[in-house]
């Protein structure tokens, strides 16, 4: 790896490494998948970027740090944490109506007052303990307070969807250690569906003999269970839609423990002849009604591709959207991808607690739609700028790939555990553009809870170039410590800038502190 080193305002700066060699591939993944994101033989090694592991031995509470819930709702929350295994938990002040169970690490229950309660949580192992609190929020609209974090089937198998591949994604997030990083929401996407009963019931298709019994498996390990409709005839893969079913439908996700709803515009469009705000927004009130009717929690993911300027009214309460995708949908391809995360910096103001721009989900690892498994077409460099913008903009980052085919690369992208404390902080402000050079580059930045300020360094231009994080551009003065947060190292204290040279379509993720005093400086002595 090799460093550089220019001097700007008082100090030398230490430049981002170049890209590296192939990360250390661990022996835990058999060799034909780690072929999967290795091109044919005549193509050059990718080169990948400087990540570094969460393969720490020490206990760490990861995934947000604050919960919300009915009250007399059904609540799941599996404790994510990392390090050595075998941890053991203790949770104290947990309210009233919640049990934990030490062995699992699941909380559940139904809370049974109104109000916040910070729960103490300790993790412990042979090689230390991690202490964090937890807040549970019981109330009414409470839920997805930070961005829904997960998997999701369409971006590798489309309509090719099984109750096999969804229990298989669960097992792998559990076994990748993506759960433990905070991914939770196994979501089922178009494909499910099979044709209504006389009676109206909907019915799955062959594919998913039971989904009672998948909700059932998938709650066992802690895990919140996602599905999907239209409020058309038809969805978009021409499975049937809920239009004028969405009460009996609703009852029904909940009757199998549905937790998340991905509600996708598609033939609707046959319907909505006009365009008006009242037009677009009826289905949407439809089924939230519907939704409200099932006394569970639901987070409602509206999809319909930003008409209408979606993000400005789906929160309304006659909506009560939870997420609600702001473009057309996403493919593998940097064309995509940077089109879609950098146009967000306008929409930011309107994502917050309970309420996020969703981008669309992430396409990073091994892809496909239902037309057999390949590697994501977007090299390290792009993989490692989607999902530092997807955080830095408070996005849902839900998994779009085959999580039993996860490289050492993608592994380390998705569970880095200060890229997703990022995604979850519980300010919830999305970052904006602070600014572009003209040649490409650009510099986005978001405020933590804790008074820092998160950073992305980005380089859209074919070129290497020095990406300059100018404190005047940030709102800063002062000596500041900077963090880089994929290597997870304190690169030092910087004063006006922090520079780093980035390669073409890549990305430094850094997180500035609050200001330091100057150092004393040690006079001789009279
Ligand atoms: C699209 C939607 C995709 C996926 C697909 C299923 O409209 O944007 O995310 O759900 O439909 O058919």
């Amino acid at each position: 790896m090799r460093k550089l080193g220019i001097l700007v305002g008082c100090c030398v700066l230490t430049l981002g490494s170049t890209p590296g060699p192939l990360l250390p591939l661990t022996t835990e993944a058999p060799a034909q998948q780690l072929t999967a994101e290795v091109p044919a033989k005549v193509a050059p090694e990718p080169s990948y970027p400087d990540i570094a592991s969460n393969d720490e031995l020490t206990p760490r509470l990861n995934g947000p740090r604050i919960v919300g819930t009915t009250p007399g709702r059904e609540f799941i929350y599996r404790i994510p944490a990392t390090g050595a295994p075998p941890l053991t938990y203790t949770v104290a002040n947990l309210p009233a109506g919640l049990t934990f169970d030490a062995t699992t690490g699941i909380i559940r229950g139904r809370v049974l007052r109104e109000g916040t309660t910070p729960v103490s949580i300790t993790i412990r192992n042979r090689h230390g303990v991690a202490r964090a609190t937890l807040r549970i929020v019981a109330g009414r609209n409470q839920l997805a307070l930070t961005p829904p974090l997960g998997w999701n089937s369409w971006n590798v198998w489309g309509t090719t969807v099984s109750d096999e591949k969804v229990r298989a994604a669960a097992e792998a997030l559990e076994k990748t250690g993506l759960a433990a990083c905070g991914y939770r929401y196994v979501c089922i996407d178009d494909g499910w569906q099979g044709r209504r009963a006389p009676d109206g019931t909907m019915q799955p298709n062959e594919r998913f003999p039971d989904l009672k019994a998948l909700g059932d498996f998938l709650h066992a390990k802690g895990f919140l269970f996602g599905i999907y409709t239209s409020p058309g005839p038809f969805t978009c893969g021409r499975y049937v839609g809920s239009w004028r079913h969405e009460e009996a439908d609703a009852r029904l996700y909940a009757q199998w423990g549905v937790d998340y709803l991905k509600h996708d515009w598609c033939s609707y469009e046959g319907i909505a002849r006009q365009k008006t705000p009242e037009v677009l927004q009826r289905p949407y009130a439809v089924m939230r009604a519907a939704l409200d009717k099932t006394e569970r929690d639901i987070v409602y993911a509206i999809c319909q591709y930003g008409l209408g300027e979606v993000w400005t009214w789906a929160r309304n309460p006659a909506i009560g959207g939870n997420l609600w995708r702001t473009t057309g949908d996403i493919e593998d391809t940097w064309e995509s991808v940077s089109t879609i995360g950098f146009q967000h910096s306008p929409l930011a103001r309107f994502a917050g607690p309970g309420g996020w721009n969703d981008p669309d989900m992430l396409v990073v690892g091994v892809v496909g739609w239902g037309s057999g498994t390949r590697p994501t077409r977007l090299t390290p460099d792009e993989q490692m700028t989607h999902v530092t913008l997807w955080a830095l903009l408070a996005a849902p980052l839900i998994l779009g790939c085959d999580v039993t085919q996860l490289n050492e690369f993608t592994r380390r992208l998705l569970t880095n555990p200060e890229v997703i404390a990022i995604d979850q902080d519980e300010l919830g402000m999305a970052a904006t553009r602070r600014a572009a050079a003209g040649d490409g580059t650009e510099v986005w930045a978001r405020p933590l809870v804790d008074g820092r300020l998160a950073v992305g360094l980005f380089n859209r231009s074919e070129e290497m170039r020095t990406v300059l994080a100018r404190w005047s551009d940030l709102g800063l003065t002062g000596r500041r410590t900077v963090r880089d947060v994929w290597q997870r190292r304190d690169v030092g204290v910087f004063d006006q800038v922090f520079a780093a040279l980035v390669p073409p379509h890549g990305t430094r993720l850094i997180v500035i502190g609050p200001p330091r005093p100057m150092p004393r400086r040690s006079l001789p002595s009279p």
